[in-house]
């Protein structure tokens, strides 16, 4: 297998979507180009992860391996999608959050991509993301507090000097009192990847645990997701238009 890269989805701004972003990122990467993807809960305080992909009451969690009880293999969930996921526990535990990259280190030779999710937290946790992570994506959307946390994120990775990949905008409602995502892009300087738009659908997938690639593949909101994915591993996500759906039965071809 090629070599694994670590993503780490991080913004400075609770509800922004970076759990969101980061669950349907990594079942569109196992289930759209059959990736082998690693979802790491590293939002240690509020980890939320499994609720987003119908996991809640692990046994084995990220805590338990950040204490050292558990080797990070014990603590792996695969979902149907074939996404494997190493969540966090809803209780509260003493963990050492910087322990997190060499605890990391041995999964990499089994996944293609491992995707973080972080915490918005100014301190060990957030941190903890952006020094194991290759590089970063910043989930932003188009308001002025969510810009000003954005370059907020933009500066710590910078310090860091962990690359950005780039920006992903989440909840467009393509209002006029919106900023664009062009602003975002220009007062950052940072490329923009994505631009996904407000959807109940979200919400509809969260109710029902299952990241909405999956619950609504067709929704715009799931083909963005798929291209983004796609576009981070280097592939180009081809959408499957009705023309070649019923061209395969006239022809009987796949
Ligand atoms: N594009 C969207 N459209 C509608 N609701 C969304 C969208 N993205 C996220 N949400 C909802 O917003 C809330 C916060 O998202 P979440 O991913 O948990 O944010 P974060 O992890 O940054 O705190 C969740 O209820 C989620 O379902
Ligand atoms: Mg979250």
């Amino acid at each position: 297998m090629g070599k694994c890269i670590t993503i780490g989805v991080i913004s400075v701004k609770g509800g922004v979507g970076k759990t969101t972003v980061s669950s349907n990122i990594s079942s569109a990467l196992a289930s759209e180009f059959g990736k082998k993807v690693l979802l790491v809960d590293a939002n240690f305080s509020t980890p939320h992860c499994g609720m987003h992909v119908g996991l809640v009451t692990p046994q084995a969690t990220i805590h338990d391996v950040l204490r050292g009880d558990v080797s990070p293999f014990q603590a792996l969930y695969e979902h149907d999608s074939g996404l494997h996921v190493l969540p966090g526990s809803l209780l509260p535990k003493n963990i050492s959050p910087l322990k997190l990259k060499s605890k990391l280190e041995p999964l990499k030779d089994y996944y293609d991509v491992i995707i973080l999710d972080s915490s918005p937290s100014l301190n060990d946790e957030m941190l903890a993301t952006i020094m194991s992570s290759d590089e970063l994506l910043v989930v932003s959307s188009l308001d002025f507090p969510t810009l000003s946390a954005t370059l907020h994120a933009v500066k710590i990775a910078k310090q860091r000097k962990v690359p950005i990949r780039g920006l992903v905008i989440n909840r467009a409602r393509y209002k006029d009192f919106e900023l664009s995502a062009e602003d975002i892009s220009n007062a950052s300087g940072i490329p923009v990847l994505s631009v996904l738009p407000e959807d109940v659908k979200v919400l509809e997938a969260l109710a029902s645990s299952t990241p909405v690639t999956l619950y609504a593949p067709n929704r715009d909101i799931s083909i963005a997701y798929k291209k983004l994915a796609g576009s981070l591993i280097g592939v180009e996500y081809q959408e499957q238009g009705m023309l070649s759906k019923f061209g395969s039965w006239f022809t009987g071809r796949k």
